[in-house]
């Protein structure tokens, strides 16, 4: 039977996720590293394509790692400034460990691209939240470097092949700020025969 109780809160778990770069060790590893990776692999995949890749990146190979990352990003962007340069270095080295979000794409498939895409991202919100669950914390990052094709072929992957970005994963500091979060109500609208929903965190924006 559902339980409609307010108190009961499996959801807080969810609710008090937050991300941060702020990470110190341990990240998880070995059994438990496989077990939040399952939970991503739980993510609807419509059509079974079963498009996650994930690349494990730890210890000394975070630089060597990083070195690739901004390779990529000069062969796109040429004259890539040199604060971008830094703190992908820092980053990618304070982290405990980096999960490469790897998307096996099927081009010309007929589940579309987005769908395919959607999936990964459903998985990477998994782990997040396997982290979470597990006292681990992490930030999703992103950059030009995600479809770059020579680091997709470093990676392991194709060079149809894609980055949903790259999860920093380690133990969050204790001295989190909360984020504000914003209310639910401004984006969610009921809809009824003969009405067109609007949603109030669209008030106010330029149409
Ligand atoms: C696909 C994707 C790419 C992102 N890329 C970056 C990034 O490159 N740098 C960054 O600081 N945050 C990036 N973010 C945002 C953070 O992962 C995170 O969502 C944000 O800091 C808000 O934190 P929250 O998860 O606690 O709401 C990205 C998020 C997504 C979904």
């Amino acid at each position: 039977m559902h339980s409609q109780s307010l108190t009961a809160s499996n959801l807080d778990m969810l609710l008090s996720r937050m991300s941060t770069d702020s990470l110190q060790e341990p990240a998880p590893n070995g059994e438990m590293l496989e077990l939040i990776l399952a939970t991503a692999l739980r993510a609807p995949d419509h059509g079974k394509l079963r498009p996650w890749r994930y690349i494990i990146v730890e210890g000394e190979a975070r630089i060597a790692f990083a070195q690739e990352v901004i390779a990529a990003l000069k062969r796109k962007v040429p004259d890539l400034p040199e604060e971008k340069t830094n703190k992908i270095i820092s980053r990618f080295s304070a982290a405990p460990a980096l999960i490469a979000l790897g998307i096996h794409l099927r081009p010309n498939h007929k589940i579309p691209e987005l769908e395919q895409i959607m999936t990964s991202a459903a998985g990477a919100m998994n782990i997040l939240n396997g982290l979470h669950a597990q006292g681990f914390g992490g930030l999703w990052v992103s950059g030009a470097y995600c479809d770059e094709p020579e680091l997709m072929h470093k990676l392991g992957l194709s060079s149809t092949d894609q980055l949903a970005g790259i999860l920093l994963v380690g133990t969050p500091s204790n001295d989190l700020k909360k984020p504000r979060r914003p209310n639910i109500k401004d984006y969610v609208a009921y809809w009824q025969e003969g009405e067109i929903p609007s949603f109030n965190a669209d008030k106010g924006e330029k149409k």
